[in-house]
């Protein structure tokens, strides 16, 4: 079988995003993908670049994601010169509709605070919400309480995204392996020697475990405990037929997020625990009705398709990055919740970095495995 500098389990955004980056570096790369690129969590990913709409407050994590925000637009124009992909990052912004007075609290809290670091944002009272998006004219009385705008949040088509790293990649000699389950990785003291897989071992110099909800599983053999598991996402693919949202329009119970081509994503449910990857009427059924009574033009969309996703989370819903607390030449890369799209390529940056440098970058520090030791 091949040897490779680096194998790297998962050929999601984040799998393929640290192949990118190592790929660019002149690494020798392969990734074992056990279905084909993008088809777990990242395929059903809405895409949103939102770093400041779900922020409650500042911490490191709210800054790693305003820096992941950053990486996408240059990124995307690279992906475009380099392999022809438009992966149609656009900053369209973001209208985040509050529907009581609660919410309108604490959303001009969040504006306060963000407003205090440099960024932008604006609140909208009710009587102006059709003047942001015109489609809400007419109907924002019934919104009530108003909406903060996020003129800075962004979106990108996250299976694209993750064709476009793998196609850069693959032009820069890395190895896609498609249908290739990894069964599990073997030891000899404190390092792997390789991924075991149906048709023989893999081995590389360095191994990267990207798997989003199965990593748990790769590791347990290792003494390794990944407190990751399923929040199950639901999302419709609609289409507008004539006039679309100018934005992302974002209420406490769905988001609907407007493509160029007319399509508009309705997302999502969180459904903590479940491993069933299949969408449900309920699941379904219940974005229709909020999106329904965000915005009654949804009403019009045709209805294309419906998909679940599995999104790996850790008890506190941040990412597990960084190197395996035993084992010296594996890496973890796990755990990124609603943020895997967002936070893909500064993860596979900045984790590329340290596998080739050695050193640890300070934004990752606090994601290690390592917080969760007793
Ligand atoms: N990033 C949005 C979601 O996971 O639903």
């Amino acid at each position: 079988m091949i040897h490779a500098d680096v194998a790297i389990v998962g050929g999601g955004v984040i799998g393929c995003s640290i192949a990118y980056y190592l790929a660019l570096a002149g690494q020798k790369v392969v990734v074992l993908e056990r279905e084909h690129l993008a088809a777990g969590a990242s395929g059903v990913a809405a895409g949103m670049l939102a770093a400041q709409v779900e922020a409650p407050f500042t911490n490191p994590f709210f800054d790693l994601t305003v820096q992941g925000r950053a990486e996408h637009a240059p990124l995307a124009e690279q992906l475009r010169a380099d392999v022809g992909l438009d992966v149609e990052c656009r900053t369209t912004g973001i209208l985040r509709v509050a529907s009581t007075e609660s919410e309108r609290v604490d959303l001009q809290r969040t504006l306060k605070w963000q407003s205090a670091r440099g960024l932008r944002g604006e609140w909208i009272e009710p009587q102006h919400l059709g003047e942001c998006e015109p489609l809400l004219a007419g109907v924002a009385g019934r919104l009530l309480a108003g909406g903060a705008w996020f003129p800075d949040e962004a979106q990108v088509r996250g299976p694209r995204l993750v064709q476009a790293l793998a196609a850069a990649s693959v032009k820069r000699g890395a190895r896609m392996l498609e249908g290739t389950w990894a069964l599990g990785f073997s030891t000899a003291g404190e390092r792997v020697t390789g991924v075991r897989t149906p048709a023989g071992t893999l081995e590389a110099d360095t191994y990267v475990l990207a798997a989003g909800v199965w990593s748990p599983d790769l590791v347990r053999d290792l003494g390794l405990e990944l407190p990751v598991g399923p929040v199950k996402g639901q999302i419709a693919t609609l289409r507008a037929l004539n006039q679309t949202l100018r934005q992302v329009v974002w209420s406490g119970d769905c988001y609907l997020v407007p493509r160029v081509d007319g399509q508009v994503v309705l997302g999502a449910t969180q459904e903590d625990g479940n491993y069933d990857a299949r969408p449900t009427l309920a699941g379904i059924g219940a974005l229709s009705e909020a999106a329904l009574e965000l915005l009654p033009w949804a009403g019009q969309l045709v209805l294309e398709g419906v998909w679940a996703g599995l999104r790996p989370a850790a008890p506190d819903r941040y990412p597990i990055v960084g190197r395996a607390p035993n084992c010296r030449n594996l890496f973890l890369a796990t755990a990124h919740f609603r943020n895997g799209v967002l936070l893909g390529p500064l993860t596979g940056r900045l984790l590329a970095n340290h596998i080739l440098s050695g050193t640890e970058s300070a934004e990752l520090r606090p994601f290690g495995l390592a917080r969760f030791a007793p």
